[in-house]
């Protein structure tokens, strides 16, 4: 399975803040906003992975990741000129996922599964010729593509931001697909906002009885760090959860170590080359001496 993350897009809801700086690179308290997908991703065991941003921000993401070869990781970067759609992601993308099985995360979702990871893993891989989108129960589905289900919890229908959702549903920003996804991409049109939409690519798989939604459960989070008010909860959710247990979410150097994608020695070298005086390389370095997996 790849991984793409797309992190780019004109961050207008967001501006003055995106004037300068791209959106994926504003803290979301003490990381890059883009660490947390960049941690989906890893947590799901992917490690090839391609970013996709705009022709300014590429080459600072670029700087903070590298070819993600510190972190057991193959990461490749690609420009997308303009704010096409996100399911250009997969024209653009088409050379690097080849004949692979994809999996695409938006670069301003925030997700928190905990061990629920394991579960939706094993339900992926049980549908391989199956898209599978992730459903979450919000207040504001109008912000979002909505899913549709009937009284046996099947899926009828899925509508981008409808005045009138017919469920409190969101699709969320974290997809798989087989390899046929690009090939169904190519065939898409821009919609009336000009833009190539991930839910008709979606209402494709529908339409052909390849789409499995999975509901993410209670406790699990999901947040859209896409607007300011949603940004300043995102921090909070972080600070909140780092404060109160000490351990760090979306810590791309740990989960690295954690799921053995580098080796003990790999991961001191790693926090040997991290500048001094931060509470991150404290933090890293007291994962690295405790060596236990007891949380
Ligand atoms: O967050 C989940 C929602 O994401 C889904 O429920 C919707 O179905 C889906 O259309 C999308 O809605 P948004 O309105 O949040 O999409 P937005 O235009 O904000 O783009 C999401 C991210 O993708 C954002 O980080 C910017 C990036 N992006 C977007 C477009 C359109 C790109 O990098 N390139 C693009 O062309």
């Amino acid at each position: 399975m790849k991984g793409i993350i797309l992190a780019g897009g004109s961050g207008t809801r967001l501006y003055p803040l995106t004037q300068c700086v791209s959106k994926q690179l504003l803290a979301v308290y003490d990381k890059p906003m883009i660490y947390y997908p960049l941690s989906t991703l890893m947590l799901f065991g992917i490690t090839e992975i391609l970013i996709i941003s705009t022709p300014q921000d590429t080459p600072n993401i670029k700087k903070l990741f590298s070819n993600g070869e510190h972190l057991g990781l193959n990461i490749t970067y690609k420009v997308q000129s303009h704010p096409n759609g996100i399911a250009e992601a997969f024209i653009l993308g088409k050379d690097f996922i080849k004949d692979s099985p994809v999996c695409l995360i938006l670069g301003d979702n925030i997700f928190y599964m905990q061990s629920q990871i394991q579960e939706y893993r094993a339900k992926i891989k049980e549908k391989t010729d199956f898209a599978t989108v992730f459903g979450y129960h919000v207040s504001d589905p109008q912000r979002f593509g909505v899913i549709e289900f009937d009284k046996s919890n099947h899926v009828i229908s899925i509508e981008e931001k409808p005045k009138h959702p017919k469920s409190n549903y969101a699709v969320t920003g974290l997809y798989f697909y087989p390899s046929d996804v690009c090939t169904k991409a190519a065939t898409l049109l821009p919609s009336a906002r000009g833009e190539l939409e991930i839910t008709d690519l979606n209402k494709m798989y529908l339409a052909a009885n390849k789409l499995n939604v999975i509901p993410l459960k209670r406790g699990t989070a999901w947040l859209d760090a896409g607007t300011p008010d949603s940004l300043m909860e995102s921090s909070q959710f972080v600070q909140i959860i780092e404060q109160r247990q000490g351990l760090k979410l979306a810590c791309i150097e740990e989960i690295a170590y954690r799921q053995g994608f580098i080796n003990e020695k790999q991961m001191k070298t790693l926090i040997k080359n991290l500048k001094d005086g931060s509470a991150y390389k404290k933090y890293l370095q007291k994962v690295y001496e405790e060596k236990h997996d007891l949380y």
